[in-house]
């Protein structure tokens, strides 16, 4: 048998670090999608403390920047011929109009075009695997708004529907993936973790009016050892989420713009023309 293996964007923090933390024990080795190696360091060395078995790889990976999903996958590519489960986690929500390097909004470029880039890249791994796994942290923002052309670079900037639409656009990734390749083996799993405590959103304003914000929101949120629950249950139990839009860790009917098919296709071929490429 081949060595499991592991890989998670967005480790660092929140949903994705509780979820890495509880799913050390669970493979071989794991590699931890970061933008910031200083974090990553320090939570390898937690993961060892957890487990003093487990082969931990720091990889470079910020998703905004399609060069730097390149390198990444490049990377991995020339050091692995398998993934056995590949979480697509990391995410942010941005309450002012920014745009990536790549010149996309910054939520749609971080949130999605880097996560679609990467899963591309790292598909022929994954299904080189035993486990054929992917699982895509999605959210119910996606019923915030329809997808809206210009897609990748909107003219008018909202951050409800500007998080809600490259939310939208993991989980047509999701979607796509179970399409197309379950036939293969794949197993995609979509999942809504909840409303968790985590720092999402708290680095676009400032640390009073964030206290006093989050302070208000507190009671309606579960704590990330909650929050993570739904990603790890996905993780742990791919026969029975597959294909499936996970929400808190029940199988849920996907309502409105997410069942949408002819919006998904538009939006999925746009995404393919964008990046220059030819099927996912
Ligand atoms: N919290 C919620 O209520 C909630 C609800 C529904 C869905 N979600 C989804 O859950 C996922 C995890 O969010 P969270 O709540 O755990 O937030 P979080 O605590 O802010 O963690 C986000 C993670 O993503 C990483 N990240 C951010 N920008 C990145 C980039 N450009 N390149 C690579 N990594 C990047 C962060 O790295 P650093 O540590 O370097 O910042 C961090 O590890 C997101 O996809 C989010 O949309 C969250």
């Amino acid at each position: 048998m081949s060595e499991s293996i592991l890989a998670i964007t967005g480790p660092t923090s929140g949903i994705g670090r509780g979820t890495v933390k509880v799913l050390a024990t669970e493979f071989d080795r794991v590699l931890l999608l970061v933008r910031n190696l200083e974090k990553g360091a320090y939570l390898k060395e937690e993961l060892l403390e957890l487990n003093s078995q487990l082969k931990v790889d720091i990889i470079e990976c910020d998703l905004s920047e399609l060069s730097s999903v390149r390198d990444a996958a490049t990377t991995i590519k020339s050091r692995f011929d398998h993934i056995d489960c590949l979480i697509n986690n990391a995410g942010i929500v941005s309450t002012s109009k920014k745009e990536s390097n790549d010149g996309y909004e910054l939520m749609m470029a971080t949130n999605y075009m880097g996560p679609f880039l990467l899963t591309h890249e790292l598909l022929p791994l994954v299904l080189n695997s035993e486990r054929k796994q992917i699982v895509v942290v999605s959210s119910d923002a996606y019923r915030f708004a329809p997808m809206k052309k210009p897609f990748f670079k909107p003219k008018r900037f909202s951050a409800v529907t500007g998080y809600g639409r490259s939310k939208l656009g993991t989980l047509y990734l999701a979607q796509e993936l179970h399409e197309f390749y379950s036939h293969k083996g794949l197993r995609t799993t979509a999942v809504h973790p909840g409303m968790v405590s985590t720092n999402i959103g708290k680095s676009n304003v400032s640390p009073t009016v964030a206290k006093i914000v989050f302070t208000l929101l507190d009671p309606f949120f579960v704590t990330i050892d909650e929050g993570c629950q739904s990603v790890i249950s996905a993780v742990k139990d791919p026969d029975k989420y597959a294909g499936f839009y996970s929400d808190e860790g029940d199988i849920a009917a996907v309502k409105q713009y997410g069942s949408d098919f002819k919006m998904r296709r538009e939006f999925i071929d746009a995404t393919l023309k964008e990046l220059n490429l030819q099927a996912l």
